[in-house]
């Protein structure tokens, strides 16, 4: 096999090193798939003294990115460091210099995604970032290709692994918060501010980049509402689970015409929704196409050797695609205009906890509000709190307008007979949800 591909790799932290272990471990394979030698052939580092868990030869490593960006015999750049500045500005330089790139960052693709693919598809180069989303788990593959000749009309993911580590902690072992927060960090799911991971940020990081493919228009991250798991009790997965329903941290994209919906919020499943049982730090992604009904993509969301496998998945195709000649003849620039739904156009049930006065009247109070707002409940508990003359209630409406609930709850605040509002998620997955 005389032909040789060269790579560069920015970055070699945990997804470089694994990308590397991949590549060496793996170059039989890798040469018989593609045709020719895969070489590594310069790796940039902030560090060149660091310990590490691969010995790569000092003469492949350097801090200096013109090595990698301005070598002409290096044909794709691997981008694995992270970051966005500096990554967005090595990404761009590299696609001017005619290279091919594969990342794995979902912060800079979240943001600047569809920028960087209308370069891409400019210098007739490929960008791929299968790894961004869900790890190992094959997500925009399935959506670029595999699903390429369906409508998707809605994505529901658990795309961020230490919240539903936490989730899964919390309500299957009863452990507090903060403890199973720790426990994660140690496992290495966590991001090393894990304010992204536990707010929601990571995971609507990662619905934008959904999005973005599956209805093909520039989503945003600022498009993406979102809320996280750091308000979340034992008490409301207890409450949940009595009702029947599983809480995950869930990223949604739905289409409804032409019209989108992308948030990310704590949403409550019944127990025997699939989504329901992707327990601890695993992923996965809930497909609806129009003409392929439900799909359900599961797997690893994080960790060195699923994310590599990833990148390296993408580095096989960018190679396949060298030797037939067509880089950047895949349509990945977005195509739509983005158009976003307004709160009167989402429509949703809802799970709320509130604490209110137990005495006559209460529930006629509540009730006259809901009905006020033609929202009929679907089913209701109440327990006495100890020690007081107050009730904890907690009950889930039908579909409602995401408008007329947020009014709702604006009321039931004002309501004489409500002392708190304790927490309110969305609910998926029933019937008519
Ligand atoms: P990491 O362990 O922190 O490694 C980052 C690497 O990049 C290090 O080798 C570092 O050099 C190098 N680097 C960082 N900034 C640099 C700069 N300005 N110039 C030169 N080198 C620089 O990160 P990671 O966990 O591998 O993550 C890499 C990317 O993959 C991120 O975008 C992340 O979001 C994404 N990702 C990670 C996972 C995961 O499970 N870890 C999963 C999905 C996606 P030194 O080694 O010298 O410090
Ligand atoms: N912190 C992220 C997670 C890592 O927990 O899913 C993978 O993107």
């Amino acid at each position: 096999m005389e032909t040789t591909i060269n790579i560069g790799i920015l970055g070699l932290g945990t997804v470089g090193t694994g990308v590397v272990h991949i590549i060496d471990q793996h170059q039989d394979k890798l040469s018989h798939q593609v045709g020719c030698n895969v070489k590594v052939k310069k790796v940039l580092v902030k560090q060149l003294d660091k310990e590490r868990d691969i010995s790569i030869g000092e003469e492949r490593l350097t801090t200096c990115p013109d090595d990698v960006l301005n070598d002409p015999q290096i044909d794709v750049v691997l981008e694995v460091m992270g970051g966005i500045d500096d990554a967005r500005n090595y990404m761009i330089q590299a696609l001017e210099n005619k290279k091919h790139v594969v990342t794995a960052n979902k912060d800079l693709m979240a943001v600047y995604g569809s920028d960087l693919l209308q370069l891409a598809a400019h210098h007739q180069c490929d960008l791929f970032y299968e790894a961004s989303v869900a790890g190992g788990v094959p997500i925009l593959r399935s959506l670029a290709d595999g699903l390429a000749s369906d409508r998707i009309t809605k994505m529901m993911g658990i795309v961020n692994g230490t919240t539903n580590y936490i989730l899964t902690k919390m309500s299957q072992e009863g452990r507090d918060y903060e403890e199973v927060l720790c426990e994660a960090q140690e496992l290495g799911y966590a991001e090393s501010d894990p304010t992204a991971d536990v707010e929601g940020i990571d995971a609507a990081r990662k619905t934008a980049i959904l999005g973005t493919l599956g209805f093909s228009m520039p989503v945003h991250l600022d498009d993406v509402t979102f809320s996280g798991i750091s308000q979340v009790t034992t008490d409301d997965l207890d409450y949940c689970d009595q009702l029947g329903y599983t809480m995950k941290l869930i990223g949604l994209a739905e289409r409804t015409d032409n019209k989108v919906e992308v948030s990310v919020q704590p949403t409550l499943f019944p127990h025997s929704h699939p989504l329901a049982s992707v327990n601890d730090e695993f992923n996965a992604v809930y497909v609806y196409g129009e003409a392929v009904g439900e799909t359900m993509f599961y797997g690893p969301g994080a960790g060195k050797l699923p994310t590599a496998t990833a990148v390296v998945s993408d580095l096989v195709e960018v190679v396949k695609n060298i030797r037939l000649g067509v880089n950047g003849n895949k349509a990945v620039a977005p195509q739509f205009e983005k158009l976003l739904k307004s709160a009167d156009e989402i429509y949703a049930k809802y799970f709320l906890r509130l604490q209110a006065n137990d005495k006559p009247g209460t529930f006629s109070a509540l009730t006259s509000l809901f009905a006020q707002y033609e929202v009929s409940l679907e089913k209701i508990l109440q327990l006495p709190v100890q020690g007081s003359d107050a009730a904890e209630i907690i009950l889930t409406t039908h579909k409602v307008s995401k408008m007329n609930y947020e009014q709702i709850l604006h009321k039931l605040e004002g309501l004489e007979v409500v002392n708190l509002i304790k927490s309110s998620y969305r609910v998926e997955g029933d019937e008519e949800a």
